[in-house]
C-alpha cells in the first residue's frame, strides 16, 4: 500500500542541517497494523508526514498504491489525501469553532459525500460521543476531543490511518479508550493502520514494529 523508497529528509536550523531521516526505505502492505516506535527526535513524525504527504522529501519517493505522491502538486496532494488518508494528531488539532458534528462532518463536506449528517452521528456514536454532538473543542475533554479526530480521520472511509502518538496528551486510563477506538475502526473500516508510539505494549497490539533510530530504520 505505501512504498517507502531511500527517502532522505533535511531540516535547515539557521545555518545546522538536520538529518530527521537519512535513506529510509519501508512497504506497508493492506491490512497491515504498523506500530513505529523510537526515542524522541528520532524522525517517527518527519516519517508520518512524508506519508501523510504533508511535507516531501528532498530525495526518494513515496508511493501509495500505484500513486507517486512526491510528483503530485500541493492541490492533487491535498485532494487525495482527503480521499485515501485519516490522520491524527496527539493535539487532535480540531476546528475549535465547530461542534464535534461539524468537526466530523466537515471531511465528508470537502470530499463530496453524501449524507455526511447521519454518517457523522453514527460515528460519534460509534466512539462513545452521542451526548456530546453539539459541543465544541474546548466544552469537550482531551480524550472525548481525540474520539472526535478518530471519528472525523475516518469519516471518509480511508484506507490508510496514520496515527502519531495518539494517545500521547492523555493519561493511561483515558489513552487506552481511545486506542481501544482506534482499533476497533481499523478493524471495522478493514483500514491500514501506521500508528507512532513509545509505549512498547500498545506496539504489541499491532502486527509489526518498525523502529527508528537517528532517521534510519
Ligand atoms: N520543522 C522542523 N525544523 C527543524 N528541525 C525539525 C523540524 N521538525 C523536526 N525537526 C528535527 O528533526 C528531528 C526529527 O524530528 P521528529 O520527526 O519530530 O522526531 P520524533 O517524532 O521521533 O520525536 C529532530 O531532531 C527534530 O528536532
Ligand atoms: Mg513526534
Amino acid at each position: 500500500m505505501i512504498t517507502v523508497n531511500h527517502v532522505s529528509k533535511t531540516y535547515l536550523q539557521g545555518e545546522t542541517q538536520i538529518h530527521a531521516l537519512s535513506d529510509v526505505s519501508l512497504q506497508i502492505d493492506p491490512g497491515e497494523t504498523v506500530a513505529i516506535i523510537g526515542t524522541s527526535g528520532s524522525g517517527k513524525s518527519t516519517l508520518m508526514s512524508l506519508m501523510a504527504g504533508l511535507d516531501s522529501p528532498e530525495s526518494g519517493s513515496i508511493h501509495f498504491n500505484e500513486t507517486n505522491i512526491t510528483q503530485l502538486s500541493e492541490k492533487e496532494l491535498s485532494q487525495f489525501r482527503a480521499e485515501n488518508i485519516g490522520i491524527v494528531f496527539q493535539q487532535f488539532h480540531l476546528m475549535p469553532h465547530l461542534t464535534a458534528m461539524e468537526n466530523v462532518m466537515l471531511p465528508m463536506e470537502l470530499t463530496g459525500k453524501s449524507d455526511p449528517e447521519s454518517t457523522a452521528k453514527k460515528l460519534l456514536d460509534q466512539v462513545g460521543l452521542s451526548h456530546r454532538l453539539h459541543h465544541r473543542p474546548h466544552e469537550l475533554s482531551g480524550g472525548e476531543c481525540q474520539r472526535v479526530a478518530i471519528a472525523r480521520a475516518t469519516s471518509v472511509k480511508p484506507k490508510l490511518l496514520l496515527a502519531d502518538e495518539p494517545s500521547g496528551n492523555l493519561d493511561f486510563e483515558t489513552g487506552k479508550i481511545v486506542m481501544d477506538v482506534i482499533f476497533d475502526q481499523v478493524n471495522g473500516g478493514d483500514m491500514t493502520l501506521v500508528l507512532v508510539t513509545h509505549d512498547r505494549e500498545l506496539a504489541n497490539r499491532c502486527s509489526r514494529t518498525i523502529e527508528i533510530k537517528g532517521g534510519r530504520v
